[in-house]
């Protein structure tokens, strides 16, 4: 199939990274450097996400957003545990109770489908044929985050065009369909082997150098996708002390449930050590969480906060994000 993918000057895509770091003038920068990039759907109300469609949309013919697929309602024993807890630790904080919330997911499909926007990526699960229908219809081409060979299959019988391969060392949430299975460890580049064919690939997860970015091409990615390695771009909306803490270099990284419930990638800090035990749950745990994590925000306390970097964030360099993407990916002829 053709896909605008391949119209692409530089074959790379700024990342969707939802909370604060994707911004409407980095995915304009990506797409001025002659590449691509996606808006970040995800915790955005459905009137900011059309606000920023129409903002990108401007002036860049090919640019993407992504959503967050919804999850299970049930609200496990296991959570309201998690609550009773995190209430018990925080008593100045009005931690919630957890409750059913899809994201806003109708509104926000509709957005999309109305705005006709391009690119349309998923996370968190696949839709159902008949809404990747619709986004078709619209003329747009849709792309299902994957972390495995089943789920690449599963997402290709639903209608997918592209799939978004995310490999291990990725920062922030793996996109893993099932919430309660532990993200595979397979790495990137043996996915990719395994997939060479199915259908067009975008690559994701490490590409924080020339190097790792070829690998991934060698190994069967037409595009490669890149987050950490835009995370300390000056057009990224990265919190300051995310920021202070990846340009200080000084810790690992780590795959965690306790922010959201899902399991991600971020730098290591108390509240990952003290909830390394936290149960599957999303969205619900993000709920909980929120007021820790928007209290650390305020204090500027890296230690109970959310921040999510990969394996290769020691890479990333600030500076214009448009450079950055340069500096990995060479232009096409
Ligand atoms: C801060 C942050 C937020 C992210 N948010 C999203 C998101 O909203 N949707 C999504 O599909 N992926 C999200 N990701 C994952 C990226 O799309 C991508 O898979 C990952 O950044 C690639 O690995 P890298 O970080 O090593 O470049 C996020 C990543 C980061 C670092």
């Amino acid at each position: 199939m053709t896909s605008p993918l391949e119209a692409l000057r530089r074959p790379v895509l700024a990342a969707p990274m939802a909370g604060g770091p994707s911004t409407p003038a980095l995915v304009r920068a990506a797409v001025e450097a002659g590449g691509s990039g996606f808006l970040a759907a995800g915790y955005l109300s459905a009137e900011r996400l059309a606000e920023q469609v129409t903002e990108v949309g401007r002036d860049a013919e090919i640019f993407g957003a992504n959503l967050f697929v919804p999850e299970a309602d049930e609200i496990r024993p296991e959570v309201r545990a998690y609550r009773d807890r995190l209430a018990a630790a925080h008593p100045a904080l009005a931690v919630p109770d957890p409750h059913p919330d899809d994201d806003g997911w109708q509104e926000k499909l509709e957005v999309v489908r109305e705005a006709g926007v391009p690119l349309v990526s998923f996370t968190f699960g696949f839709p159902p044929a008949d809404a990747v229908h619709t986004l078709h219809r619209a003329g747009a081409t849709v792309i299902a985050t994957v972390t495995t060979a089943a789920e690449a299959r599963s997402a290709l019988e639903r209608g997918a065009d592209v799939l978004c391969v995310q490999g291990p060392a990725a920062g922030g949430h793996r996109g893993t369909f099932d919430q309660t299975v532990e993200p595979p460890a397979e790495p990137l580049e043996d996915l990719l082997r395994s997939l060479r064919g199915a259908a067009p690939i975008v690559a994701a997860g490490g590409l924080t150098t020339p190097a790792a970015v070829a690998a991934a091409r060698e190994a069967g990615a037409a595009v490669v996708q890149v987050g950490t390695a835009l995370l300390v771009a000056d057009e990224a909306g990265t919190d300051p002390t995310h920021r202070r803490e990846l340009l200080a270099g000084q810790r690992e990284t780590t795959l965690t449930r306790a922010f959201s419930g899902r399991w991600a990638r971020g730098l290591l800090n108390e509240f990952m050590t003290t909830h390394a035990d936290a149960p599957a749950g999303y969205p619900f745990l993000n709920q909980l969480t929120g007021p820790v994590r928007a209290a650390a925000r305020r204090a500027g306390d890296p230690e109970a906060m959310s921040m999510w970097a990969g394996e290769r964030y020691r890479d990333a360099r600030p500076g214009p994000a448009g450079e950055i993407l340069e500096r990995l990916v060479r232009s096409h002829g």
